[in-house]
């Protein structure tokens, strides 16, 4: 049985108090199954998600972490910050932080490095926009968003972080793209991988697929090859909805 990671993005959405009811309400959904669930949550609700999760297998993590370790930086979370809380991964690199607070390639690099000395499993993410897609510079656009942001890091820690392709068209839109498209993209991910790291790192390193995901698309997304979980936003927000995506990922 293959081993699907599913990861709920919150973005800028629930209180504490709306974080824990969530797990509350989750856990006795989810049935029992190898693949494992984790959610990205605001800052404020990692500490309490951490102790209401404690003793399942739900993961938790953050949606960015800081390029730093301390100092002079107001505003800033590091990682260490995060794995003090008893978070266990971030997300790095979301279109949004891309889009909306400039981050660049560069500085995602410092990022991944960052949480990997403080003990995080970096989720790294990519995507192509759709002038990017329409200019068909897909692969270009995420060789070069890979290469800049991973390219310091050496075999054994790629071995400890995941990749989420989400192309920005989809994300929020409704319109995912389609299983066999994400299969091929995930492979050229892979294979682009494999020749720089080695073939044995990365067919072990799990690559999600996010945009649009959701309860009537994911079982068709997850049989694929070489998609190995899914990061989910708008989905994710609903318990009920979010439940019967884990399931259906543990069922395969
Ligand atoms: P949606 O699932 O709402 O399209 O969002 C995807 C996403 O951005 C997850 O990180």
């Amino acid at each position: 049985m293959k081993e699907f990671f599913i990861v709920g993005n919150w973005k800028l959405n629930k209180t504490i108090s709306e974080s824990t009811q969530f797990v509350k309400n989750l856990m006795p959904l989810l049935t029992q199954g190898t693949s494992r669930c984790g959610i990205a949550a605001p800052f404020t609700a990692l500490e309490s998600l951490v102790k209401e999760s404690k003793g399942t297998d739900l993961l938790i993590g953050s949606q960015n972490v800081s390029d730093q370790k301390d100092g002079a930086y107001t505003g800033e979370i590091s990682a260490e910050m995060i794995k003090d809380v008893g978070a266990g991964f971030a997300l790095i690199g979301h279109s949004e932080r891309r889009q909306f607070y400039h981050e660049s390639d560069e500085l995602l690099g410092k990022k991944i490095k960052r949480a990997l000395m403080g003990g995080l499993i970096p989720i790294l993410c990519i995507g192509e926009s759709l002038e990017q897609k329409q200019a068909n510079e897909v692969i270009s656009v995420l060789e070069n968003q890979l290469d800049k942001a991973l390219g310091a890091l050496n075999q054994d820690e790629m071995s400890s972080i995941c990749i989420a392709y989400e192309p920005v068209w989809a994300i929020g839109t409704g319109h995912a793209a389609t299983p066999a498209d994400v299969q091929k993209t995930h492979k050229i991910i892979r294979d682009f991988l494999a020749r720089k790291w080695g073939e044995k790192v990365c067919y072990h390193l799990k690559i999600l697929y996010g945009g649009s995901v959701k309860p009537d698309n994911i079982r068709e997304l997850l049989s694929q090859p070489d998609i190995d979980g899914a990061l989910i936003g708008g989905a994710s927000l609903e318990v009920e909805s979010f439940a019967k995506m884990v399931n259906i990922a543990r069922e395969i």
